[in-house]
């Protein structure tokens, strides 16, 4: 069953509300960038890649009722929406990298008349959109040549069609390597405290066909252990210079085990989100969750009154725990500072 977790429709954004998963499928049609940024706060929309396409969808949302032809006071809005939209959730760099990606065409483009801006603006949201569906075919693609017929991974989070345009990152990896008649089994971490793992991965495995198994997120270590795991595949929300990895908190819990059970751990990302101008993990911004995401997700009281609560979202992987960054370009290797580089440079030529 194919989805598509977000398009521009009709001069609105259509997207599935990802907190109704995995018990209904609820697409909702979006025309005010205030609703859509409170989806991506809310997690309606998540996953770095699809909330880079939410940004750039949103600007157009922003900006598409600007009456006049006054440029200047047109590029102050587009400024003021784009830093509207990318406050929403600061770790993902792929909002800020879509945001900046549009503010640029808007200045190339601004010897023309505010309407065409607008169209311009639209095509290229599409294009961020049109893009991240091929990089991920090719994520893919390279990913799939590190897994063995019958092999068991690992994943944390949701990093399938639901958190980018299509196919997904971690999880491309995983159909990819299922269409190319390879047989893989996957544990999903359930994810703590919002699941991710449980409702939206564990729901786009089965939706293919591929054997999944649900754990809870302490019992990875059991299953290394046990030697029931080949490897480790995750997403990343912000990979530093240096290859240090932000993503889903406990991302590097399961490092530290897949390391102490000499299992490889992979990281598989768009170049989107690795940000250069942060040279290590240490500067990257984590953000930070409410308290009742931990003491009464999903309605049920779970802690006590008031109990004092750290919610960081997401985590560091120190790069030293890495195996390989898999990218659309290919297989990255360390050391990262290095080659993250060169392959960048590849890239641009
Ligand atoms: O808080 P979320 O659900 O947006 O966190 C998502 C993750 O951490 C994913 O692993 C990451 O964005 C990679 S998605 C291809």
């Amino acid at each position: 069953m194919p989805v598509t977790t977000i398009e521009w429709l009709n001069g609105k954004v259509r997207m599935i509300d990802q907190t109704k998963l995995p018990e209904e499928l609820v697409y909702l049609d979006i025309e005010d960038v205030e609703v859509l940024a409170e989806g991506i706060k809310s997690l309606r929309v998540r996953g770095a890649p699809a909330i880079g396409i939410a940004g750039a969808f949103g600007l157009v949302l922003g900006i598409q009722n600007f009456e006049g032809n006054d440029k200047e006071a047109f590029l102050r809005e587009l400024n003021r929406i784009a830093d509207y939209l990318n406050a929403t959730r600061p770790t993902a760099v792929n909002l800020s990298w879509a945001l900046n990606r549009m503010k640029k065409v808007a200045q190339e483009n601004a010897t023309l008349g505010v309407e065409k801006i607008k169209e311009r603006l639209l095509q290229e949201a599409l294009k961020i959109w049109e893009e991240d569906r091929e990089i991920c075919r090719r994520i893919g693609k390279h990913g799939a040549k590190l897994i063995k017929n019958g092999s068991h991974v690992l994943t944390h989070c949701n990093t399938g069609a639901l958190a980018t345009a299509d196919y997904g990152t971690a999880l491309g990896v995983v159909f990819a390597a299922n269409e190319e008649g390879k047989k893989v089994n996957v544990y999903a971490d359930e994810t703590r405290p919002l699941l991710q793992g449980a409702r939206l991965n564990v729901w786009e495995l089965m939706n293919e066909g591929i054997d999944v198994t649900l754990i809870t997120d302490n019992t990875a270590a059991f299953v290394m252990q046990q030697e029931k795991v080949d490897c480790v595949i995750v997403g990343a929300d912000r990979i530093a210079a240096n290859g240090d990895t932000a993503n889903k908190i406990g991302t590097y819990s399961v490092a530290v085990l897949a390391e102490k059970h000499g299992i490889p751990f992979y990281v598989a990302a768009p170049y989107s989100t690795i940000d250069f101008n942060i040279k290590k993990g240490a500067d990257i911004p984590i953000e930070e969750r409410a308290a009742e995401e931990v003491t009464e997700g999903f309605g049920k009281r779970t802690a006590p009154q008031n109990a004092k609560v750290y919610s960081p979202a997401f985590d560091i992987t120190p790069h030293e725990l890495i195996s390989a960054i898999i990218t659309e370009e290919g297989v990255i290797e360390p050391p990262f500072e290095i080659n993250l580089k060169k392959s960048a440079r590849n890239q641009n030529s």
